[in-house]
């Protein structure tokens, strides 16, 4: 079967600052969340940290050319917030600045449209030192920073995204898997109102602001569905539907909190003030949808906190990648149909969407990635199936550009279409990258 896809659609890829800029206290630097949790024991598998990472601060331009050969259309990066401002607020740092500055020319001379997120995880550690994202002023610095970004690169960027993945910035808070490495439910919920309310700023502060570009959030969406019928099953799906995608989801859409969600959390809801809710629902232009895994929902008997138990939902024959997730491509057209039935049919980018493999540069000098191409080849069919059924998807930005450091697993996960030899830094596409650069100058594929 051929799928093919409208002529504006943006093929990509995606990366985020701390995986792969390295440089981690260059040019004026400030630390993040991340460089302290990294630092720390335990933390990270082998004690990595993303110091020099694939040392792209250096080699931007070797990549630039890289996507330029591949043929991406669009490029979704993130900026280090620490890199512009080394406390988190206050004094710019402009060596920061030119940094994303001779970034997004390059983009831009090489045809490639500049998408970038704004906060992927790196939060100042001086603002968490003052309490972090549950810390309601951390709203207010987030949208000072967006606005110094806005004024230096509103001319260059096409999308930009608020905030990366919310609830894993909460997940932060709520266990020691991801900076700054918090365990207090307390925080974890303060946090997420608070990362809601600065994404709601940073978009007030867009609309005000010179910038020609469109403006967004990016939501990591999980397919759920209970694992049968029986009422217990049916009402821990709805609260982990509540806890995993609506959470955040109604809230930007203007629907404010999930009611499952208010009552599993009760009295411990952090308190919400007058206007929040309306800043929360700032008009956006596109969402930005990350997607990697589907889930059958089973209750556990002793309930459980931010998540009741799940089981990955894995189809009969199917494959696990690299990191234990299910490839589930339906999972991607169900989660599409959704936005488009219950939410007005938005326009969206998905933002995020690939597969660790474990993958070896051969004798031969090739790296014959075909899992990553399989599983490429099935979600692409199934974002063209959902654009054929009426969603509006405007582009795919596939996880990962290159292979970088992917968070507490450290370097031992990859998810490139290019490999990086960390010891050299040395670049090889993988055959991933080549089919991929055939699909995207076929604007389709046959499958
Ligand atoms: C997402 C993150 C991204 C990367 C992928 C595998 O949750 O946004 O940085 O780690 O998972």
């Amino acid at each position: 079967m051929h799928v093919q896809f409208g002529e504006d659609f943006l093929w990509g890829a995606a990366t985020a600052a701390y995986q792969i800029e390295g440089a981690a206290s260059e040019d004026g630097k400030g630390i993040s969340i991340w460089d302290t949790f990294a630092h720390k024991a335990w933390r990270t598998a082998g004690g990595d940290t993303g110091d020099v990472a694939c040392d792209h601060y250096h080699r931007y331009a070797e990549d630039v050319a890289i996507m330029k050969e591949l043929g991406l259309k669009a490029y979704r990066f993130s900026i280090a917030w620490p890199r512009i401002l080394p406390d988190g607020k206050g004094k710019v740092n402009q060596k920061g600045l030119d940094f994303y500055k001779r970034l997004t020319d390059a983009l831009l001379e090489a045809g490639i449209k500049p998408f970038a997120t704004l906060y992927h995880w790196d939060l100042p550690q001086p603002l968490e030192d003052a309490g972090g994202w549950p810390n309601r002023d951390t709203a207010g610095h987030f949208a000072d920073y967006a606005r110094v970004m806005y004024d230096a690169l509103g001319e260059s960027v096409d999308g930009w995204f608020t905030l990366n993945e919310p609830i894993c910035t909460v997940g932060g808070y709520r266990s020691g898997w991801s900076a700054p490495g918090r365990n207090s439910l307390p925080d974890a919920l303060a946090a997420a109102h608070t990362l809601l309310v600065g994404h709601g700023m940073a978009v007030k502060a867009f609309r005000a602001s010179q910038a020609r570009g469109k403006i967004g959030i990016v939501l990591n969406l999980d397919d759920l569905e209970p694992a049968d019928d029986s009422p217990a099953n049916v009402a821990a799906y709805q609260r982990e539907d509540a806890c995993t995608n609506r959470w955040y989801l109604d809230p930007v859409f203007g629907r404010g909190y999930p009611e499952a969600l208010l009552n599993w959390y009760g009295k411990e809801m952090c308190p919400v003030h007058n206007c929040d809710m309306e800043t929360i629902a700032q008009e956006m232009d596109f969402l930005g949808l990350n997607y990697y895994a589907g889930h059958r929902i089973q209750a556990m008997p002793q309930g459980g906190d931010l998540k009741t138990a799940s089981e990955k939902l894995r189809a009969e024959g199917t494959e696990l990648t690299d990191m234990g997730w299910g490839v589930w491509p339906e999972g991607l057209y169900r989660i599409l149909t959704r936005l488009k039935d219950e939410y007005g049919n938005p326009p969206v980018y998905v933002t995020e969407n690939g597969m660790a493999n474990h993958d070896e540069v051969g004798a031969d000098g090739t790296v014959n990635d075909t899992a990553r191409i399989d599983y490429l080849a099935a979600h692409f069919a199934a974002a063209g199936r959902a654009i054929a059924g009426g969603v509006d998807l405007r582009g795919y930005f596939v996880w990962s550009l290159m292979d970088n450091f992917e968070w507490a697993w450290g370097y031992s996960k990859r998810f490139g279409l290019v490999h990086v030899d960390y010891p050299t830094g040395r670049r090889t596409l993988k055959e991933s990258a080549k089919w991929y650069s055939r699909v995207i100058a076929e604007n389709g594929l046959d499958i």
